[in-house]
């Protein structure tokens, strides 16, 4: 007789657990440059600890806060050792199926590709030890059809034609059928968002500057447009990226619209005047390098950004990882928000 009203109990006791979300951050140490995935069931969060990458994956955010997290890169050699940033993992499917376009509508991870790559691959940013000065865009590949069980090997470094520089933060946009590698490279004393074609999953074509830090709020410490990040809603597109300096008070969210008809022009992308994300109300000091993703229905997009606990922060491993839902404003536009308190339950993506 005890059996039953136990089994309900426990029942309800799960059932609450599952209404009560989650609560920031989701990682607590080592949560810089996050970038998000889900897929099958499962959240998938990459970020670095400078020395490594690391993977980590749960079926819920608040999972995430409790999984241990897997590293999935290391590397001795010289050219490429240390200083490993921004991990991201995208991945490419043959053109075969109608799930691909179910995923495409939101957030274009899944690719229908002309021609499939033969495996999923990380970018990532790394240089040489004891200097920033030599770091350069490099890509991992996958060893099988599985991101978690994967085992990662290096594929090659991203060489831009004309422009074999400093590169770091590389994302992919999709516009179209076509896929464009968008990242961050000095030009003068501006660290600019820069735009490339891709060949394939590690080989692009010439590049144009699309975005200077040309306004106050993108010059505090140092001039810097940097982790672009696309985001694609009502037949519009989006790149949201970083600027102002990671140490210091100024790092924050700003973002360009594609509102012309060629991406490789630089008048097709209409800067806004103003951030779409900083720090307030003392919460989320300097919060910045995000990434955005599907919730499970894939008709919600979620914000995954890093914050220093301090103001003013640092670049290092105190960074965190926070998560909070994209609201959508009635121009169309997208509404990050303001970094939500600690204390805020948020509900679980649906
Ligand atoms: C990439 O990863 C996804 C998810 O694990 C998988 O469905 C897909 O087949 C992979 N693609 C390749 C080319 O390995
Ligand atoms: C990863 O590498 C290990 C050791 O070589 C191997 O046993 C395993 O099958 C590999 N896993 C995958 C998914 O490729």
């Amino acid at each position: 007789m005890l059996f039953k009203p136990l089994l309900f109990l426990f029942t309800l006791a799960a059932q609450s657990l599952l209404a009560l979300g989650f609560t920031n951050p989701i990682k607590s140490r080592d949560g810089s440059d996050p970038f998000m995935v889900y897929h099958e069931g499962y959240y998938y969060l990459t970020t670095t600890t400078w020395s490594n990458l690391q993977l980590t994956r749960a079926t819920t955010i608040n999972g995430l806060k409790t999984a241990t997290p897997k590293v999935i890169w290391t590397d001795s050699t010289s050219s490429r050792c240390c200083n490993l940033w921004a991990p991201e993992i995208h991945w490419y499917t043959p053109a075969s199926g109608r799930r691909i376009l179910v995923h495409v509508r939101l957030i274009r991870y899944m690719q229908v590709c002309t021609r499939a790559e033969p495996y999923n691959v990380s970018y990532y940013s790394a240089g040489s030890s004891g200097t920033l000065d030599n770091q350069r865009t490099h890509v991992l590949k996958g060893s099988s059809t599985s991101i978690w069980d994967s085992n990662w090997s290096y594929a090659s470094r991203i060489a831009i034609p004309g422009r074999d520089v400093w590169a770091i933060d590389s994302t992919v946009l999709i516009i179209g059928s076509t896929r464009y590698l968008v990242y961050s490279s000095w030009d003068g004393a501006d660290q600019c968002i820069f735009i490339s074609k891709m060949n394939s999953a590690t080989s692009v074509g010439n590049t144009v500057l699309i975005s200077r830090p040309t306004l106050s709020w993108e010059r505090v410490g140092s001039n810097v447009n940097e982790g672009p990040a696309a985001i694609y809603h009502g037949g519009r597109t989006w790149i949201v990226y970083s600027a102002s300096g990671c140490a210091g008070t100024g790092y924050k969210l700003g973002r360009l619209e594609f509102t012309g008809s060629d991406p490789m022009n630089p008048s097709s992308w209409t800067k806004y005047g103003n951030p779409i994300f900083q720090s307030a109300n003392g919460f989320g000091s300097q919060p910045g390098h995000n990434g955005f993703f599907l919730s499970p229905s894939g008709n919600q997009i979620w914000n995954v950004y890093h914050a220093n606990t301090a103001s003013p922060g640092n670049c290092d491993g105190s960074r965190r990882t926070l998560v909070q839902m994209v609201n959508w404003n009635s121009d169309g536009t997208p509404n990050l928000g303001s970094p939500r308190a600690l204390s805020d339950n948020i509900a679980e993506p649906v």
